[in-house]
């Protein structure tokens, strides 16, 4: 199937970056958010994304404003999804609220059309299961900042079609990316991995091993990471990565994925890292 109308569900942080890269490979793409003014922010990144690009010469201001012209705000769902090729909704990690919104979207869009999720770590049939669609319901899992990360996780549901599973493929590669496929389990292979590694580092800040600057200090001056773990979790968003510990913490039933009080503590206290001006650092 060729895609050519593309809908992103959620302009928060992922939401945005998906809707950049689909307009980049030349897709038609509504973007939606619940309010005009998160839709505005989602959009407004996107403009600077593109313009931080011009400013380095890597594009030219024509080609910026030819990748805005495709890119459709809106705040209506059936506006979004009702002539759509394939969604990816990208709204907070939570499996009633995207249960409900993959029920609506089942109603809304046209037979024809693929619904994937960007979920980070939550079952994708369980969500596909929410629609009368299950074989046209995928992972497609893309990186922070998505722009800049070449990795796309794609996940097969239950019941996922082969020839949907080829579409997805072949759109990553037309974004520029790189799919890579894993089974259907808790935090799928990328937040398995990297999710216990974050959830310990604010461990060792909660028992006083170290300061959240001296744990980010170890483990980029030491493993050569591009940013220490808790700048990390800061800028995934710590109501993300609590919702990850959780999936992994409940999917398994082991201790071992038990999210740290401190964790918990943060996103009660509304710290939610970068997007909330504060997490394990303040932010102007
Ligand atoms: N959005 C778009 N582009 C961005 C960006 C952003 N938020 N931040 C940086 N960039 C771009 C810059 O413009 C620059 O582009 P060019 O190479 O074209 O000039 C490039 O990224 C490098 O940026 P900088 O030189 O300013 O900074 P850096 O070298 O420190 O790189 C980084 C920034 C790419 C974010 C790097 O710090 C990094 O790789 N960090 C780790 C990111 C990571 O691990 N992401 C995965 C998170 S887990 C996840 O996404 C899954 C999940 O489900 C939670
Ligand atoms: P975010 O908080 O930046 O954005 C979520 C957006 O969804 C918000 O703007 C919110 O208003 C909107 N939203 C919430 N419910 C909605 C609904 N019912 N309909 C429409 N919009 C709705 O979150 P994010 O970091 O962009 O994460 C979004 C999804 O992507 C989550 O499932 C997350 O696990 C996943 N993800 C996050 C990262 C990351 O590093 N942050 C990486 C990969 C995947």
């Amino acid at each position: 199937m060729n895609i050519q109308s593309f809908a992103v569900i959620g302009a928060g942080q992922m939401g945005s970056g998906i809707a950049q890269v689909a307009s980049q490979a030349g897709l038609e793409v509504q973007l939606l958010d619940l309010k005009e003014e998160w839709v505005q922010k989602g959009w407004n990144r996107i403009v600077k994304n593109l313009s931080r690009n011009v400013e380095k010469k890597k594009m030219t201001e024509a080609e910026k404003e030819d990748v805005l012209s495709r890119i459709h705000t809106t705040v209506h769902l059936e506006e979004a999804v009702g002539g759509a090729d394939m969604v990816v909704e990208a709204v907070v990690e939570n499996m009633q609220v995207k249960r409900d919104l993959f029920g609506k979207m089942d109603d809304l869009a046209p037979d024809r059309a693929i619904l994937a999720t960007n979920t980070s770590s939550l079952p994708i049939t369980e969500i596909a299961a929410a629609t009368k669609r299950p074989e046209q319901v995928i992972g497609m899992h893309f990186m922070n900042p998505v722009p800049v990360m070449k990795l796309v996780e794609v996940i097969r549901g239950l019941a996922t079609a082969d020839n949907v599973y080829q579409t997805v493929e072949t759109l990553a590669r037309k974004m520029d990316k790189t799919p890579v496929e894993v089974n259907d389990f808790p935090g799928f292979v990328s937040n398995r991995v990297l999710m216990p590694m974050i959830n310990e580092a604010i461990y060792t800040v909660y028992e006083g091993v170290a300061e959240p600057e001296a744990v980010d200090q170890v483990v980029k001056l030491g493993m050569n990471h591009p940013m220490g773990p808790l700048t990390l979790a800061d800028f995934i968003g710590l109501d993300t990565c609590l919702y990850i510990m959780e999936t992994l913490y409940e999917g398994f039933g082991d201790s071992k994925y038990r999210p740290c009080p401190l964790l918990r503590k943060y996103v009660k206290a509304g710290w939610l890292g970068r997007k909330t001006g504060r997490g394990f650092y303040q932010y102007a």
